[in-house]
């Protein structure tokens, strides 16, 4: 009787629960710092030091991820940031002397000591009970490869995904978890090389994409029992590489999963939008 009342596929969550990190290495661990920390508000992890080799940083239930090597990679593509006071992030940002840019729905676009461009939002409706965090990365795409990008993560990893045309190209967008998604936008600029960034993903069911990965020969590493790599996108149907970046997948059982992650004076874990009733 109720049939088309809702769209009940507005309420489907694919297998990948959680975008949890995305990793690209610094030549100088101070200027990251004063970056992510002092800049842009985020709360480094004193739960986890590795010296001089890395350094790690909440924002909310995500991280980034700051390894150390002599040249930065830069990410192809944007980092959404959610902030519970963009105001705070702007002062913040002034006090570095970092240049930003004003953008869509009153964000800012700043760009890290390397190139990595980060647009931050001020918390809100738009990005549901996420007050801090990541709530998508978007990531260019060369043109013609966002509908088999989507049939990708939809046939690998159950994901809805869904692609729109935009004046600029076609734009795929892959849903994560409640709040957070994989964007990929066509454009006809040239991509430059891929330069070994990363980003982390958990998964619901863990082996059913392996399987699939590796009887497309797409598996790069075989970390540990909780987690596997690929990095190339294809089209399901012809095999052709449509673009690469390499993915950390985790499962649930990784001994990580669910560490509550601390974040300065941000709002309380329940309101960061993962619905794990706690941080990851
Ligand atoms: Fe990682």
């Amino acid at each position: 009787m109720s049939e088309g009342l809702f769209d009940r596929t507005a309420g489907d969550v694919g297998n990948i629960l959680a975008l949890e990190h995305v990793n690209v290495t610094v030549p100088d661990q101070r200027a990251a710092e004063r970056f992510y920390v002092d800049g842009l508000g985020l709360t480094r992890d004193l739960d986890m030091d590795f010296g001089e080799a890395n350094i790690w940083v909440n924002a909310g239930s995500q991280q980034f991820h700051l390894p150390t090597a002599p040249r930065g990679q830069v990410l192809r593509g944007t980092i959404g940031l959610v902030a519970p006071s963009l105001d705070r992030v702007r002062r913040g940002l002034d006090r570095i002397g970092a240049d930003c840019e004003p953008g869509p729905g009153g964000s800012l676009l700043v760009r890290c000591p390397w190139g990595n461009r980060i647009r931050v939002y001020q918390a809100g409706e738009a990005f549901g009970a996420m007050a801090l965090g990541i709530p998508w990365v978007e990531l260019d795409a060369a043109a013609g490869t966002a509908a088999g990008i989507a049939r990708f993560y939809g046939s690998v990893f159950e994901a809805p995904a869904a692609v729109r045309p935009t004046p600029g190209g076609a734009v795929a967008r892959v849903g994560v978890g409640r709040h957070q998604a994989l964007v990929f936008r066509e454009s006809d600029d040239p991509l430059p090389p891929y330069d070994g960034h990363h980003l982390a993903i958990y998964v619901s069911q863990f082996s059913r994409p392996h399987a699939r990965l590796a009887a497309a020969g797409l598996i790069t590493a075989e970390t540990s029992e909780y987690e596997y790599r690929f990095c190339d996108v294809i089209d399901p149907d012809s095999g052709e590489v449509l673009t690469t970046i390499e993915h950390e997948v985790r499962s649930l059982r990784h001994p990580m999963f669910g560490r509550p992650l601390v974040n300065g004076d941000a709002p309380a874990p329940s309101s960061t939008g993962m619905g794990y009733g706690g941080r990851i």
